[in-house]
């Protein structure tokens, strides 16, 4: 091995800023994909995002709005949703680019999150079918035993879905259902929708969000959005 090759392989095994690989799927509530991208951005995570073919057709439902399918275009558009101009570093990919770098196992990324997830995908992970990017983005995290949380959305569930993410729980995913809590006080959507995005990151020990978080009998204590309750 040449001494080139090794510093390669160096700098890529030991950067601290590895990025988070990013699923969004055709599951309803696109604004818990859209607030993991802010707090991401903000805390300067790198974000490699591919959203699948059927997240365009729910931007349409849900708000009415035609998703860029261009990959810069598409980063400068969740950027615009977040609310997050400059600072971070984002890249999307297309849903059909199955090789693209985040497919490989022998790129080092922190994890991946998929959020919203459809049934679809979920069926579709469990049975290992890798049809297109994002399937084959957290295909590669399961194989590797890497970070993988699906924060799965449908109501209610059927014993296939169930059935399926139990197969993607012994798999060795993290299951952290769009089920927000109450005793938090939410005065908003939005703090309903952080609750979620927080567990989905704390999964992957990334304390990003600013939320308050109980402290057992003394109950919420410091104020929201100080960062440093847990
Ligand atoms: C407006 C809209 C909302 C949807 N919401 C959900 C949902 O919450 N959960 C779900 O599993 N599927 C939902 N679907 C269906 C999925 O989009 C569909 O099964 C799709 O094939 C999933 O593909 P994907 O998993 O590759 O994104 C919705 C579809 C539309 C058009």
């Amino acid at each position: 091995m040449t001494a080139a090759t090794m510093t390669i392989l160096r700098n890529n095994v030991t950067s601290s800023a590895r990025p988070l690989t990013l699923g969004i799927t055709g599951a309803s509530g696109l604004i818990y994909a859209v607030r993991a991208i802010k707090f991401l951005l903000e805390a300067e995570i790198p974000v490699e995002l591919v959203a699948s073919k059927a997240t365009y057709q729910v931007w349409k439902a849900e708000q009415d709005i035609q998703m860029p399918g261009e990959p810069e275009a598409q980063a400068r558009f969740w950027r615009e949703q977040a609310g997050v101009l400059q600072g971070g570093q984002i890249r999307c990919h297309p849903w059909s680019d199955v090789g693209a770098n985040i497919a490989s196992g022998s790129f080092r990324t922190r994890g991946m999150v998929i959020i919203p997830c459809s049934m679809g995908t979920v069926g579709k992970l469990a049975a290992g079918l890798s049809s297109d990017l994002l399937e084959r983005a957290a295909d590669v995290q399961l194989k590797e035993r890497k970070p993988l949380v699906i924060v799965p959305r449908e109501t209610p569930f059927s014993v296939i879905h169930l059935r399926n993410l139990t197969t993607l729980a012994e798999a060795g995913a993290h299951i952290v259902p769009a089920i927000p809590a109450w005793y938090h006080r939410p005065q908003t959507i939005l703090d309903l929708v952080d609750f979620v995005v927080a567990r989905a990151l704390d999964a992957l020990d990334l304390d990003c969000v600013p939320l308050a978080r109980w402290q057992g009998h003394d109950g919420l204590t410091g104020s929201k959005g100080d960062g440093v309750l847990a």
